[in-house]
């Protein structure tokens, strides 16, 4: 079996940071945020990191160029975050391990929290591993639903939930620990059926889990550390974290 890998995706375009430079290479205490979740995901042993780029690709590549365990692959239209982890199936072709599925723009993600994901999926022989957290503020966030018995049965985007889940407290940071074959396999079946028409890669959970295969939904994450980057606001916010631990 290979050594974990990771897929990092950091194709889309944000508006909301109002800055020409693609989100991903704004600077956290002089290094690009991305920087911080190539460190995580090396922490928790992934050798070969695959970063899926789109938006401004050739500027995110070039600031990342002297990371020799990083590979490129390019999404050209921006068609849903499966679509984006699709993009990586030729650099991962030879790859036969758990791979760990994150944002580029998610810098307080700890290494920690990312080999407890590996580790579930490897005790539980898991096809898929969701990351979750539990938080009030759960606006604009895919929703964890679960049976009676507390099982995962799926994720649901805010988009497209009914006003019932849409009251669910637990979700989807995001961060997921795949087995590698069964991800692509599962990536195959993703359709653009929902209200946003993209290949929402959240899909594959449910597609696992409907094929027999074990999904979990592990709470590992407290909501902060799964905080994205959106706004400048938000980048001065984690920059202070950052500081913060970094002066402990
Ligand atoms: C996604 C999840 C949601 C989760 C949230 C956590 C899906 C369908 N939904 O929602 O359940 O709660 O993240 O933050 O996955 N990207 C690409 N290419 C694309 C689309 C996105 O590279 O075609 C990248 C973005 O740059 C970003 C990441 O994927 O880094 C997440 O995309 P985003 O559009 O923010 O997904 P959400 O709708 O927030
Ligand atoms: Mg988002």
């Amino acid at each position: 079996m290979s050594a974990p890998a990771a897929v990092i995706l950091a194709a889309g375009k944000s508006t909301r940071m109002k800055s020409e430079l693609p989100k991903v290479l704004h600077p956290i205490l002089g290094r690009p945020m991305i920087e911080y979740v190539l460190d995580a995901a090396r922490t928790a042993g992934c050798e070969k990191i695959v970063v899926i780029v789109g938006h401004k690709a050739e500027e995110v590549k070039a600031a990342l160029t002297q990371h020799s365990d990083v590979e490129f692959a390019l999404q050209a239209e921006q068609k849903g975050t499966g679509h984006a982890v699709m993009m990586s199936a030729e650099s991962l072709a030879d790859h036969d391990g758990p791979v760990l599925v994150l944002a580029g723009d998610t810098p307080l993600l700890k290494g920690s929290t990312l080999s407890r994901l590996l580790d579930v999926q490897q005790q539980k022989q898991a096809a898929c591993v969701v990351g979750t957290a539990i938080t009030e503020a759960n606006e604009g966030l895919g929703r964890i639903v679960r049976d009676a018995e507390g099982n995962f049965l799926r994720i649901v985007e805010q988009k497209d939930a009914t006003p019932e889940e849409a009251a669910i407290q637990e979700i989807n940071t995001g961060c997921f620990a795949f087995d590698g074959r069964q991800l692509f396999n599962a990536l195959e079946q993703v359709k653009p059926d929902n209200n946003q028409a993209e290949y929402y890669l959240t899909d594959c959970a449910e597609i696992l889990r409907k094929a027999g295969e074990t999904v979990v939904a592990e709470a590992a994450f407290d909501i902060q550390e799964a905080m994205g980057v959106n706004t400048q606001e938000q980048l001065a916010e984690i920059a202070e974290i950052l500081q913060r631990e970094s002066a402990e």
